[in-house]
């Protein structure tokens, strides 16, 4: 076999059969295939697409590419959840408490921030001392002993992906759906779960720009869990704007914490009682979504959710007083309001400029190597569909650096749209459930209806 007769039929626009997928990957983990070669394989499937059989294939080769975790089968079923990535996304920080102190078991793995995104392990380390890097036994004592372990993803779970992600970032390759979902799923497989929830977004903070592309991306992905013997749902929620009001990495663990304490935004709530139900239906812990949001409101309102998050920060080295004086985490030395300079509604704001924001006060990475500063960021005080005075405060920016603030309030300056006008209601999060069986259209995508009837 040849990797150049390979390219020119998927370039042609033919499907790749299993053995030649097999080939492909052997040979980007075994470096006989040379980089130029792979980013050109790349572009053809970025032009040309994969059907499902193939892209379930190149999956599943890049889940064997590297190890694989098992857990004993008395934790079973271990239910996973994944975020397509977004701005504000702290999901996981309240939903993995959630689900464990509703008896269902979480041992995540999870991956750092790229570019506007931000991601749950650099959260996690804005607790002091918290350790993101466990060994397995570790990682599996926790899960048996306190039901929740959330660690940082090792290099040898689907090592193909990290190649293959690092090319197509510098090649014009990352925003397609077979690559995606199979960049995703591949992780997924490696991870010893018997179930996934996948929260795919759509909006400017995303991938995938619009509810429909979304939906395209999950049904992908539900195939390829299916196929391998995981039951998968997808939700598509909206990241047309950030989740919650804060970005960054300490405001977000401050927000998450205060969501588990009965708080929070009402957006962030509703995402994350959509995911944990989900997963308790996943595993079996609920028998309707009826029993299982009761199930989550109960873990909040008692308090169990928030204890499980200090058991997990308690076995992983962090310091618990520091979720019950949260002005012990770390604080930044500079707050500055970017007030509205004109009265009106707020009808839009722009997810992955506000992402940028963060990323320019040094709360997220350019490259790989960038450190991060886990105190900065920004609070969001007006989001969609808020009335607003001029004078009012939109966003406060919270810096460490006097020279970066110029640039961040010129972004979320940028990122607002205000128009003079009636406040227009708050739309609803969750667009759609996708399952093997089908798309479900949810709360959002009735909003949205609604308002294309209105106009
Ligand atoms: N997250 C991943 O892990 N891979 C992608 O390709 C996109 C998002």
């Amino acid at each position: 076999m040849n990797i150049v007769d390979i390219i020119i039929r998927k370039r042609n626009g033919e499907a790749l059969t299993p053995e030649e997928i097999h080939f492909f990957v052997e040979g980007v983990k075994n470096e006989t295939i040379a980089d130029y070669q792979t980013s050109a394989l790349l572009m053809a499937i970025f032009l040309r697409g994969m059907d499902e059989t193939e892209v379930a294939t190149l999956t599943r080769e890049m889940a064997l590419s590297g190890d694989s975790l098992s857990f004993p089968e008395r934790l079973r079923p271990i239910v996973d959840k994944h975020s397509s990535g977004g701005v504000g996304d702290k999901t996981s920080l309240v939903i993995a408490p959630v689900v464990a102190a509703c008896g269902l078991p979480i041992a995540k793995l999870s991956g750092r921030g790229l570019g506007h995104t931000g991601g749950t392990i650099d959260k996690l380390e804005s607790i002091p001392g918290f350790r993101t890097e466990l060994t397995e036994a570790e990682f599996i004592r926790n899960v048996e002993e306190d039901g929740i372990a959330i660690m940082g993803q090792s290099a040898d779970i689907a090592p193909v992906d990290k190649v293959l992600y690092a090319l197509r970032d510098v090649t014009g390759t990352v925003d397609s759906i077979p690559l995606i979902a199979a960049s995703i799923m591949s992780k997924k497989l490696a991870d010893g779960s018997d179930a996934i929830v996948l929260d795919v977004k759509y909006g400017s903070g995303a991938f995938m720009k619009t509810p429909e592309e979304a939906i395209e991306l999950a049904q992908v992905m539900v195939g390829i869990g299916e196929a391998n013997g995981k039951k998968t749902l997808a939700l598509i929620t909206d990241m047309t704007q950030p989740l919650g009001r804060a970005v960054g990495n300490a405001l977000e663990v401050r927000e998450a914490v205060e969501t588990l304490q009965g708080g929070g935004p009402e957006d962030f709530r509703a995402v994350c009682v959509a995911l944990a139900s989900a997963m308790l239906l996943a595993g079996e812990k609920a028998e309707s979504r009826e029993e299982a949001e009761a199930m989550v409101q109960e873990a909040v309102t008692s308090g169990r959710a928030l204890q499980k998050l200090k058991a997990m920060v308690q076995n992983q080295g962090g310091d618990v007083a520091a979720l019950d004086d949260l002005s012990k985490l770390p604080q930044a030395t500079l707050e500055q309001d970017v007030v509205a300079t004109q009265t009106g509604v707020v009808v839009a704001i722009d997810a992955e400029t506000i992402g940028k924001a963060s990323l320019a006060l040094g709360a997220g990475r350019r490259r790989k190597e960038d450190a991060i500063d886990p105190a900065v960021g920004l609070v969001l005080s007006k989001k969609v569909g808020d009335a607003v005075t001029a004078g009012d405060s939109l966003v406060t920016l919270y810096a460490n650096d006097p020279e970066r603030v110029e640039e961040a309030e010129g972004l979320v300056r940028e990122a607002y749209q205000i128009e003079a006008r009636e406040a227009t209601g708050k739309t609803a999060v969750v667009y759609a459930r996708v399952t093997q069986g089908g798309v479900e259209r949810l709360d959002a995508a009735k909003g949205a209806d609604d308002a294309a009837d209105e106009a």
